[in-house]
């Protein structure tokens, strides 16, 4: 059904944030059992990032099983019925087909009215697509949209490069939005920065292969994540303060008026960095870290959940999230959770 005659009302120019849901990926993987891998220990990776655990796909878990599993609970916690959807938009940089995941978690949901389609921006991938979303709710073309972040960069990291490999895990979290007269994202700011990008890479393979006589051609593939691990932390430890301070002044609201700060999930050391500068007290810093490590675009929205289902985030309260990553790519949202009470 047209949105516009479905309800939305070409006047409305807020958005609400009103659902969220998460899905876990099926093994949970210990940092005694990566010690058995690599030379590393339970101790190391636990005093340098805060990880303990983090859980990794099953073979047969696809990426779009976790993006729909997040999906449909956000659903239920909104209370829609898919077919209400506007958009089903897909954060992830591990697709399981490259030409779109979005579409079958779409159709896995039963969202037949939804216009679906991934969006690629490493671990800031959810903020950039919870804002490109509301850009269409704002606008009034669309009423409601449902936001994914899903990412299983356990299929593309070398479990046996200890300086990376303790990092990350598989998982998919997500974030039901509905156009409102009443503004729940109160200001964003979204940066890029390719010159710097060399620090993170998941790059195509450089292969050289024999089409025709005369013709060559590079076959697709990928090789193994590449990080520069100090440099992307200085990167981080800069640029989050950075655009977080200047989205608080532009919104013109202090520090201490947040009731939580909600920062991508990569390392508890840079977690703690960002919460000193704002002196915002470790309490109010949501962390799921231990259980899952870096879970790319699906952190934001999975600790977010979790938060919400424990009833630490409740509705009316103010968040600030900021997510950076590959690309290099980072941002900064403000924006008040409506949920249920
Ligand atoms: N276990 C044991 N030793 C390890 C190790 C591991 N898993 N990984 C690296 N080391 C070793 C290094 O080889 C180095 O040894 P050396 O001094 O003999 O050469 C030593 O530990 C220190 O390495 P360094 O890279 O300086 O450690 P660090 O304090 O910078 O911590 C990271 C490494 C990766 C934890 C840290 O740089 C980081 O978190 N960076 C950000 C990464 C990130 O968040 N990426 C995703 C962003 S979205």
């Amino acid at each position: 059904m047209d949105p516009l005659l479905a309800g939305a009302s070409p006047h409305s120019r807020g958005v609400a944030l009103i659902g969220s849901g998460s899905a876990q990926a099926a093994q949970v993987i210990s940092n005694n059992q990566l010690g058995l891998r690599v030379d590393t220990s339970d101790e190391w990776i636990q005093s340098r990032t805060g990880i303990s655990t983090r859980r990794v796909s099953s073979p047969d878990q696809r990426l779009s099983d976790l993006a729909a599993d997040a999906g449909r609970s956000a659903l239920a916690m909104a209370g829609w019925s898919p077919k209400s959807l506007d958009l089903v938009l897909l954060a992830t940089s591990t697709p399981d087909d490259l030409f779109g995941t979005a579409p079958a978690v779409q159709a896995a949901l039963g969202a037949t009215n939804a216009v679906a389609f991934d969006l690629t921006a490493a671990c800031s991938g959810f903020l950039f697509s919870l804002v490109t979303a509301a850009q269409f709710l704002r606008t009034g073309s669309m009423r409601r949209a449902l936001v994914i972040g899903a990412d299983q960069l356990s299929r593309f990291v070398d479990w046996d490069d200890r300086r990376s490999c303790v990092l990350f895990g598989d998982g998919a979290g997500a974030v039901a939005i509905e156009a409102a007269d009443e503004d729940g994202l109160l200001g964003f700011l979204l940066r890029s920065d390719g010159s710097r990008g060399g620090v993170l890479n998941l790059p195509a393979l450089d292969s050289n292969e024999v089409l025709a006589a005369d013709a060559r051609h590079r076959q697709g593939g990928y090789r193994p994540i590449e990080m520069n691990g100090q440099e992307v932390y200085k990167f981080a430890i800069r640029e989050v303060p950075a655009v977080l301070q200047c989205l608080l002044e532009r919104c013109a609201v202090g520090a201490e008026s947040l009731d939580w700060l909600l920062l991508h999930q990569a390392n508890q050391r840079i977690l703690d960095a960002v919460a000193d500068r704002f002196a915002i007290p470790r309490p109010k810093v949501l962390s799921n870290l231990a259980h899952y490590g870096n879970t790319s675009a699906a952190t934001i929205p999975l600790v977010l959940d979790e938060a919400v289902r424990d009833g630490r985030v409740r509705s009316g309260h103010l968040l600030a999230s900021s997510g950076f990553g590959a690309g290099l790519s980072w941002g900064a949202a403000l924006f008040r959770w409506q949920g249920p009470a």
